[in-house]
């Protein structure tokens, strides 16, 4: 075996759970197994090397290599000769440098510019005492390597898939013992949210040594001053991620230089659920981005606007006053529409500050990187004045607040020059003027050619030798050569080195000592233009926090800019957003409905729950009216109104609410292998179980997974509950007919329905909410027009009459409900805090009381509703 590949052999022990990228020259080669999966998965070509299978990629190529490696959930490390083979004694030295997982990767080939990419680390709950504990508290953290982003919080095990559905992660890191113990469930978890699990050593979960490593990673002598004191398992779990991140970059994470405690209260929670079934950030049919709700809002113009629009997207705010002071900053950009569009344009030409500022304080970024840079910051003095002149809050805060980095910019621009490579080792990335040993050697590189041509006619006038000239070979560098017939006029000084037929070549000290700069001049303006880079880049690297503050603000500039723009294209409106429990629209629409409609005019429709004395609508209509349209798209404007968008009404007044819960289609849920029942009812056991008064909550067709009557009894008994014990603002759409029946025995239950109108026997869609019960479901027309007989459908007319007729008893109650009649389970008297009056008053016995029991019972049941 060569050296060489026992070399390959030593490293390739170290890293047996990643492809190996060995560096050769100006290839990454591959070899054995590692060769075999590349060939099948980049459908390279297999060749040999001393019997040893291989495959190469071109260095400077190798991220979109990389890329297909990632998607396919590889690891990569890369190996790289760390010495410069010119001055190797025997084989060159070579180490793994990076090891780049999904969710370590900063590539810009490979990672989605308007996505994060982040890695996640989960910490179960401790095992101790066999007390595992479905209630047991989760650490969970989070880090994206590309932008510095790092944040902890403790969580609840039912919380764990609506947080990792909101964090999308790249890669989860788990303890090695509990991934190994519970394979299954880690498998499945990550089946769900698409994302591979790493294991990690328990021991780097562990609080103490994780409290330790933090500490020394930010350099300070407690976590206090980052709000983290009172962190729980998430602590272990932050110390997991600087840990991996460690291990695999080998390199400073000085980027990565605070971290953030999730305050859960201060945002407004989506679950799973209503994540995937709102549409938010792609469809739940095709899983794309288009036709989803950001495909809407999303008109940022950089890469670190887009990125927190979608953090913006998916938690909404539950602070009216924080909410307010978006939402001025929104319609301040929407008024100024010229602001908006000098501040956009300028935009333009910013790159991602962010993610550049990620490179350079690791050390990885190049001369290109720091020339955006640049080019970035050249763009914030006059996005600085514009914010001057403005009046609202935020942008204010923001104009003051922006540092324009006068200092950086002036340097890079001093330093590096615009028509740089992409390379380091190769020059030309210095400016004229920036470093004077360097124009001297440039100088003396240029002057080369000229020096000599001078020094050959300064010889001939010397020597009257008319044929001498200078030349050069590789054996002995620059010589004077003199032809046999001038021989004798060489001057003393000349020394002799080759003798050819007809010929002899000398050289002179002058000559030589010229030549020795002039030879080496070329290769030490490479050594110092790279010297110079890593110099200026390390002043750079600096100004991180600097830097991470300015992307954050103009990240938000951005944003808020979009939303504006987005606003004024689509004729959005401010909300009123406050502290009440309303949720009153006027001429709501769908936001991604009403632009994806082609040839019908999206019908607007209003809502008008007070929160108080109407907390819940029942909304029927046939199929195809738009019921699911409808309590979506009030879903929607609370959840814009919430991130400080402008909605799609003519006016909107919502108290802020605290989570949304949706129960919507189930279809999706399909390949999970569980019932759509089962999903329904673990939803709805959520929505019972978590949901406040302020919350709202949108139950699209409960019960239909099941037998009618079983379906019918489960939603009535939700509804019940809701409205009893929990009144949050609820909109409920239905087939059940029968539903519409709760507004008679609940105070606070309001019926809508579709407005059709018939045309003969058929039924035109109005897509109109209005107020009152439908008697009908027109499926009896439907059926018509599918062609069932004529006598088919007399009879079924028939047949629903009388359904329709027997559904209430004498006293207009519904049959199938009966309220405080035997059969009724007891367990419900236990959840009933505050009977309804209306119970009370029914059991009234007017017939058998005297005049002034009569207005007693009045006067208490007055107080009572007071
Ligand atoms: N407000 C509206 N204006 C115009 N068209 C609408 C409106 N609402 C719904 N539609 C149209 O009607 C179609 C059906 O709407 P939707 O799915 O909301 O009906 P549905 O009542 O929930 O039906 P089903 O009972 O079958 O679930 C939509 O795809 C859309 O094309
Ligand atoms: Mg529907």
């Amino acid at each position: 075996m060569t050296p060489m590949m026992r070399q390959y052999r030593q490293i390739k022990k170290e890293h047996k759970d990643a492809i190996l990228f060995f560096r050769l020259g100006d290839f990454y080669e591959m070899f054995y197994e590692d060769a075999k999966v590349a060939s099948r998965i980049l459908g390279l070509a297999l060749t040999q090397r001393g019997g040893a299978p291989m495959a190469g990629i071109p260095y400077h190529a190798a991220s979109t290599y990389l890329r297909k490696f990632i998607k396919a959930g590889y690891r990569i490390a890369i190996c790289e000769q760390v010495e410069d083979p010119k001055l190797a004694q025997g084989i060159v030295k070579r180490e793994v440098t990076r090891i780049i997982t999904p969710g370590t990767v900063i590539d810009e080939g490979v990672l989605e510019e308007r996505e994060n990419n982040f890695l996640v680390a989960l910490l179960p709950p401790q095992k101790a005492g066999g007390e595992a504990g479905k209630d047991g508290v989760y650490g969970l953290a989070w880090a994206d390597l590309t932008t510095g982003d790092f944040v902890a919080r403790d969580l609840k095990g039912e919380e764990i898939l609506d947080e990792l559905t909101r964090l999308a992660p790249a890669e989860c890191l788990v303890p090695e013992k509990a991934l190994k113990e519970e394979r299954e469930r880690f498998l499945a978890l990550g089946r769900e949210i698409s994302c591979p699990f790493t294991a990690v050593p328990d021991w780097a979960f562990e609080r103490r040594g994780a409290d330790e490593l933090l500490r020394e990673h930010f350099q300070v002598a407690s976590l206090d001053g980052f709000g983290c004191s009172d962190l729980g398992p998430a602590l272990g779990s932050a110390g997991a991620i600087i840990h991996y991140l460690k291990e695999t970059q080998k390199t400073t994470l000085s980027h990565i230089n605070r971290i953030r405690p999730y305050r859960s209260t201060s945002y407004l929670v989506l679950d799973r659920s209503s994540q995937r079934s709102l549409e938010l950030c792609r469809t739940l049919h095709s899983g794309e981005r288009e036709g989803s709700l950001l495909s809407i809002l999303d008109r940022t113009i950089t890469p670190m606007g887009a990125r927190t629009l979608k953090g913006w997207l998916l938690l909404p705010l539950r602070d009216a006053s924080a909410i307010e002071e978006r939402a001025s900053a929104v319609e301040e950009f929407v008024k100024e529409s010229a602001l908006r569009k000098r501040v956009r344009t300028l935009l333009e030409r910013v790159y991602d500050i962010e993610r550049i500022t990620s490179r350079i304080s690791s050390r990885r970024a190049g001369p290109r990187h720091l020339l955006s840079l640049a080019g970035s910051l050249s763009q914030l003095p006059q996005i600085k004045a514009l914010l001057g002149e403005c009046n609202s809050k935020l942008l204010m805060r923001f104009g003051e607040e922006l540092e324009v980095m006068e200092d950086i910019r002036s340097l890079l621009e001093r330093a590096i020059h615009p028509a740089s490579p992409t390379t380091l080792t190769e020059g030309g990335i210095i400016c004229q003027g920036y470093n004077e040993e360097l124009d001297r050697l440039r100088a003396l590189k240029d002057e080369g050619q000229k020096w000599l041509a001078r020094f050959q006619a300064q010889e001939i006038k010397r020597t009257h030798i008319p044929s001498l000239k200078v030349g050069f070979n590789k054996v002995f560098g620059y010589y004077l050569e003199v032809t046999n017939a001038h021989k004798d006029k060489v001057p003393s000084d000349y020394v002799r080195k080759q003798t050819l037929k007809n010929a002899e070549r000398y050289i002179t000290a002058e000559l030589k000592s010229h030549e020795s700069e002039v030879l080496s001049a070329d290769d030490r303006i490479k050594e110092l233009e790279y010297e110079i880079f890593v110099e200026v880049r390390e002043i750079v690297a600096k100004s991180t926090r600097r830097l991470q503050e300015t992307a954050h603000i103009i990240a938000q500039i951005d944003l808020l800019a979009s939303l504006a723009q987005v606003a004024e294209e689509n004729g959005y409106t401010r909300p009123i957003v406050d502290d009440s429990l309303k949720l009153e629209i006027t001429d709501g629409r769908h936001p991604v409905l009403e632009k994806t409609l082609l040839d019908e005019r999206f019908v607007p429709n209003d809502t008008g729950l007070d929160g108080q004395a109407t907390h819940m609508a029942i909304v029927t209509g046939p199929n195809m009216a738009g019921k699911s349209t409808y309590i979506r798209q009030v879903a929607l404007i609370v959840l814009m109104a919430q991130m400080g968008s402008f909605v799609p009404a003519k006016r909107a007044e919502i108290g802020v609410v605290d989570r949304i819960f949706t129960r919507l289609g189930a279809a999706d849920e399909l390949y999970r292998g569980k019932s759509t029942f089962l999903v329904e009812m673990n939803e709805a056991a959520n929505i019972l179980n978590n949901a406040t008064s302020r919350s709202l909550v949108i139950l699209d067709e409960v019960g239909r997974g099941t037998s009618t009557f079983d379906g019918l009894s489960i939603a009535w008994a939700v509804s019940e509950y809701l409205t009893r014990h929990i009144r949050p603002r609820t909109l409920f759409a239905t087939h059940y007919h029968e539903l519409t029946e709760l507004a008679l025995v609940l105070s606070g239950v309001k019926n809508f329905n579709m407005a059709v109108r018939e045309w003969g026997d058929e039924v035109i869609f109005l897509y109109k909410v209005v107020e009152g019960a439908t008697d009908k479901s027109y499926g009896i027309q439907v059926a018509r027009l599918a062609g069932i007989p004529r006598e088919v459908i007399e009879r079924a007319k028939v047949i629903l009459n009388n359904l329709e007729t027997e559904a209430v008893n004498s006293s207009g109650l519904p049959k199938f409900a009966p309220e405080g009649e035997k059969g009724k389970p007891a367990q419900l008297d236990l959840f009933a805090r505050v009977p309804p009056l209306l119970e009370e008053m029914r059991s009234i016995d007017t017939d058998k009381m005297t005049p002034l029991e009569a207005l007693l019972k009045l006067k208490e049941l007055k107080e009572k509703a007071e």
